[in-house]
């Protein structure tokens, strides 16, 4: 059974999907912890709600992003944490952080990947024009939301959609593929070679 951590910063809509996925095993891991940055993130509670250990780690009682991420290495392996998952997370990691889990961290943007990467994927979307967009999951590596895809859903842009009403719809997906990547990981079926992850059997 692989043992998860999810690092929030907000309202954690996701990671209320992915402790609801876990309670009914849809998930085959663990939550064994949750982190967050901001000490009043209404992810904490969710956590404390399922049973689920959650911490605020303050940064401004670190000297720099490395020591602040030193911190949260170490205490993320010392519940032998199997795989990191950003869930509305609003800090860069450090290379010192991505190293220490190597294609064992993943994180969730409200777009399709490559396109509209950064804050407010969803307004970016709207402000284009297109037509389709959705959400991706995918490793973290160092660089901007750039590593291996693991799953994609695509979400229709509808006439007069606002940012709220495009992200609500956007939401819904995340939800749905973000418990199943978790649980492809948990359970041993993905496989990256080169910038393509593959699921296997
Ligand atoms: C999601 O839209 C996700 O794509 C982005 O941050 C948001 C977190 O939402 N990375 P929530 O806190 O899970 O509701």
């Amino acid at each position: 059974m692989k043992n998860i951590a999810v690092l929030v910063s907000g309202e954690g809509t996701n990671l209320e999907a992915i402790l609801e996925a876990v309670d009914e095993k849809e998930i085959t891991g663990k939550v064994v912890m949750v982190i967050s940055d901001q000490a009043k993130a209404h992810a904490l509670e969710r956590a404390k709600n399922h049973g689920v250990k959650a911490q605020f780690v303050d940064p401004r009682f670190y000297e720099s992003r490395k020591e602040y991420d030193r911190a949260l290495v170490k205490l993320l392996k010392n519940e032998a944490v199997d795989l990191v998952v950003l869930a509305g997370f609003m800090r860069l990691l450090s290379p010192l952080f991505i190293d220490a889990f190597p294609l064992r961290i993943m994180n969730i943007h409200p777009s399709l990947l490559p396109s509209f990467k950064g804050l407010d994927g969803i307004g970016q979307a709207c402000r284009y024009g297109v037509k389709v967009t959705g959400c991706t999951v995918h490793f973290v590596e160092e660089g901007l939301d750039s590593g291996p895809i693991i799953l994609q859903e695509a979400v229709p842009v509808i006439q007069r959609d606002t940012v709220e009403t495009l992200h609500q719809r956007i939401h819904a997906a995340e939800h749905r593929i973000y418990a199943t990547a978790i649980d492809l990981f948990c359970r041993d079926m993905l496989k990256v070679e080169g910038r393509r992850c593959l699921i296997i059997d």
